[in-house]
């Protein structure tokens, strides 16, 4: 049961070392103690160190955009669990719609590699969304049930609690245009009844993701069925970034 709001920025191929270095070393500078809000990174993996390092000591969590599910192996070009907590990554994503659009990951590979992050005690945040077309045609449920499927199924009451979802509507990443709250709360209340159908403890943790900038964060993160957010374009501008925490700060938990 998490006690606080989670912000999460995920960097997706933005900000190489050096770069990124500089932002978390400004924000570690910038940023005042936080009672509400945790806030967590996922810069481009060849980047994490660099953050980790900036960022040690600090409240401020490290992860990875994906995982693997092996532990180590011929698996070109991608990163073993075990990798992300040797530098220090608490968290990873699996999941995002970027590596299911581009990259074809399914549903049961994101299952596999949320496995492999939880057994080497990262927590996970799961992306899921529908596409335009799966909104308008009326099959958001079951394309959230079908990527939902596979992944409920392998957690345990255990495990459970190290997952997080985040509701990333396709349509609303890198676009400008951001869910209604009607949608936004029809939509979560969907994903957890999907959650209890798997028998698992307590309720899920689940956040927004899509366009979510500072004009629109307060309105969606004051619904009970919100729990936080992950953003991308936001959370690589320093000043757009700090005025997310700082709303998640003022906002009721
Ligand atoms: P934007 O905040 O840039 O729409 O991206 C959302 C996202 O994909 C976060 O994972």
């Amino acid at each position: 049961m998490r006690t606080k709001h989670l912000l999460a920025g995920n960097w997706k191929m933005n900000l190489g070392p050096t770069q990124a270095r500089a932002y978390a070393r400004q924000l570690k500078e910038s940023i005042t103690p936080l009672s509400k809000t945790d806030v967590w990174v996922a810069p481009a993996s060849i980047s994490a160190s660099a953050v980790a390092e900036e960022l040690k000591g600090t409240s401020l969590q490290v992860g990875a955009q994906n995982v693997h599910w092996a532990e180590s192996g011929a698996f070109t070009g991608e990163t073993s669990p075990l990798f992300l907590k040797d530098l220090g990554a608490t968290f990873t994503l699996t999941g995002h719609s970027e590596r299911r659009q581009f990259f074809g990951e399914t549903s049961e590979a994101t299952a596999q590699r949320t496995q492999a992050a939880l057994k080497a005690g990262l927590e996970v945040i799961v992306c899921i969304g529908e596409t335009e077309s799966e909104r308008v045609s009326g099959k958001t449920e079951r394309v959230l049930e079908e990527q939902l499927q596979p992944v409920l199924a392998g957690l345990t009451a255990e495990t459970a609690t190290k997952v997080i979802l985040a509701y990333e509507p396709v349509w609303a990443i890198g676009t400008g245009k951001v869910a209604s709250l009607k949608d936004i709360q029809e939509t979560h209340q969907h994903i957890q009844k999907v959650w209890a159908s798997h028998n698992l403890p307590g309720s899920a943790v689940i956040l927004y993701g899509g366009s979510v900038n500072p004009t629109n964060f307060a309105e969606i993160l004051a619904l009970k069925e919100v729990h936080g957010a992950l953003v991308g374009g936001a959370s690589i501008k320093l000043d757009q970034w700090l005025e997310l925490i700082k709303i998640a700060e003022a906002t009721a938990v």
